[in-house]
């Protein structure tokens, strides 16, 4: 640890490429506990990065996602211990151990100590590691989220970018939720068997719309969180998924560009403009599946979601993928390591580096 009132964190200078930006120091202030803010500090054992830390670095996001000042410290999934409480505070005690979503933007966490929102924490459940418990934050919570919104009892299911941080647990989930055949693509074709997919799909050797198992029956459900709008064209019309009129659905998690630029002001109309179109005219057109941007957490009380997949992990029906290298060292080239990985989007599971080596 480094000394005291100071600690050791991963600072990020400037917008740009990792190697030249993002670095640990020893020096950092240890953050304080502000009254009345529904804060807990907490020691941090681990972080897992998503694609927000990424989105967060590259700038492109900058006015909706940006810091206030440089250096900032990144990380946003986090676990740990917590080691002050507010006065008042009900649900944690000093001690308890902890996992944590961030709170608007992915920062401030990858540090030894770090402020966590109590309403976005939760205790983690009794049967995993500390450290595995840093990927529920976000990607776990996603995966729930969309599990439980989309797929009915006996659904056939698509899960296109099921290697990434979110769609591991998506594949267990969907099967839990009652899908009765779920087809999942990616590169890692060992990792998807080993959730179990029951159909996995290596995309750079097959078309999911061309799968033989589609004569059994169309897809009820298409969960997408990699293609955008290739894949959304490829549902419409290659008739592998159902129509709206029959209960087909499409759901993506994702941006049609994962590094969508949102600098100025008038940019902000990019994103959501497609998906708007895209909801209204499948609205109208029952032809084509229904279409859905799902945003999680959104307007979701994390409590309640965070409580329903401790009680799942705890029932031994949902474990959680590392990725390969994980978890990555906090030094300046572990965590260059693991941004790059993340950055790549190819981190077949959740890229995790390990703050603490003693919890
Ligand atoms: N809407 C929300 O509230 C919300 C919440 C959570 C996540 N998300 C978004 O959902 C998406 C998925 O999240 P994640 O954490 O799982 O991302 P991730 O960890 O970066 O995974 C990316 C996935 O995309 C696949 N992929 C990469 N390049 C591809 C290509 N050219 N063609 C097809 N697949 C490709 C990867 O598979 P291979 O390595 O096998 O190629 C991997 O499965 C991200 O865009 C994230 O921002 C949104």
């Amino acid at each position: 640890m480094a000394g005291k009132g100071t600690m050791r964190a991963c600072s990020i200078k400037a917008y740009g490429a990792v190697d030249d930006n993002v670095s640990v120091v020893e020096d950092w202030p240890k953050p304080t506990l502000r009254a009345g803010k529904g804060e807990m500090l907490i020691r941090v054992c681990a972080v897992a990065l998503a694609p927000g830390d990424c989105r967060v670095l590259s700038g492109k996001t900058s006015l909706v996602q940006g810091p206030k000042r440089f250096p900032y410290i990144g990380g946003g999934d986090v676990s740990g211990v917590v080691v002050q409480v507010d006065e008042g505070e009900k649900d944690f005690a000093v001690g308890d151990q902890v996992f944590s979503l961030f709170d608007g933007k992915p920062m401030g966490r990858l540090a030894e100590f770090a402020l966590v929102k109590t309403k976005l924490s939760c205790k983690k459940p009794a049967n995993i590691s500390l450290l595995e418990a840093s990927t529920l934050g976000s990607s776990a919570f996603a995966a729930l989220r969309a599990a439980e919104k989309g797929v009915r009892k006996g659904d056939r299911v698509l899960i296109l970018g099921a290697t990434g941080g979110v769609g591991p647990f998506l594949v267990q989930l969907a099967k839990l939720k009652g899908a009765s055949f779920v087809a999942a693509s990616g590169l890692n074709t060992e990792l998807l068997s080993s959730l179990p997919a029951d159909r996995v799909i290596d995309y750079s050797k097959e078309n999911w719309w061309e799968i033989e198992e589609i004569k059994d029956g169309k897809f009820d459900m298409v969960f997408d969180l990699a293609g955008g709008r290739t894949s959304w064209r490829e549902a419409k019309k290659a008739k592998a998924v159902k129509s709206g009129w029959n209960g087909g659905r499409y759901y993506a998690t994702v941006w049609d560009n994962p590094y969508m630029v949102i600098q100025h002001w008038y940019q902000v109309f990019n994103f959501p403009t497609p998906i708007l179109l895209r909801f209204w005219y499948a609205k109208l057109n029952w032809a084509i599946p229904t279409y859905r941007y799902l945003l999680v957490p959104g307007s979701d009380n994390p409590r309640p979601v965070y409580e329903r997949l401790n009680k799942i992990i705890e029932a031994g029906d949902l474990r959680v993928v590392l990725s390969p290298g994980a978890p990555f060292p906090f030094t300046t080239e572990g965590v260059r390591e693991a941004y790059n990985l993340q950055k790549s989007r190819h981190p077949n599971g959740k890229v995790v580096i390990k703050v603490a080596d003693d919890l």
